[in-house]
């Protein structure tokens, strides 16, 4: 090969590993803060959901997840300064669509649990150099509820809930142990 292409190409290859590789530290670091995110979003939307279901069912929670779900994420993005975001390859909201490279890790980790391999979080530089956390959201019992077989776990009017503010929910028919989706957290810096 021609030696100038040789040059360029050791360039074009380094320029390339830059962006998109990142230190074992800071992968260290931004997998135990994008725990630490996760593991908090998690925690607020489930007391609040948990707290909206005993007080009035399926009827009163959806419409309050319908309203208040995003707002309290987009809360949790400014307090923890980074974008906070729960996506799926079988959303409800359709705010949630995945990137391709969500649908990818995804992919990843459903193969993952079809082997029965565990499942780790994924820290990565995104296409703009950002740092990026990835971990998945698997189905527990108490979610089937909304998000189970319909008139199985779902009942009929639980669905009609559902379907009256989510005409193109894709969301339903999983079963425990499913992965529902995964958290996708950009950090600011
Ligand atoms: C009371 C019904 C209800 C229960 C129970 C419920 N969800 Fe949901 N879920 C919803 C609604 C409604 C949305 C759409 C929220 C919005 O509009 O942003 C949603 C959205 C989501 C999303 C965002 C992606 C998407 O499809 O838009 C994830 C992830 C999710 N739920 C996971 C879970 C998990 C995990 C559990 C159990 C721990 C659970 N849900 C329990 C009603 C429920």
């Amino acid at each position: 090969m021609n030696k100038k292409i040789i040059v360029l190409l050791t360039v074009l290859i380094g320029l390339f590993s830059c962006t998109t590789s990142i230190s074992e530290k800071d992968k260290e670091v931004y997998t135990s803060k994008g725990k630490e995110i996760a593991e908090a979003s998690f925690l607020e939307l489930s007391t609040q959901l948990t707290a909206q279901m005993k007080a009035g069912g399926t009827a009163q929670a959806i419409p309050f997840c319908n309203q208040n779900a995003m707002p309290i994420t987009n809360q949790l993005s400014k307090k923890f300064e980074a974008t906070i975001k729960r996506t799926s390859t079988n959303i409800r909201n359709e705010q949630n669509a995945p990137t391709d490279r969500e649908v990818e890790i995804m992919n990843q980790y459903k193969k993952m649990i079809s082997e029965k391999k565990d499942l780790n979080p994924i820290v990565e530089l995104d296409v703009d150099a950002k740092k990026h956390f990835y971990a998945p959201i698997i189905l527990k019992a108490n979610c089937l509820v909304c998000h189970g077989k319909v008139s199985e776990t779902v009942n009929i009017k639980t669905d009609s809930i559902i379907k009256s503010l989510y005409p193109n929910d894709k969301a339903v028919g999983y079963n425990e142990g499913d992965l529902r989706g995964v958290w996708s957290i950009t950090f600011k810096n």
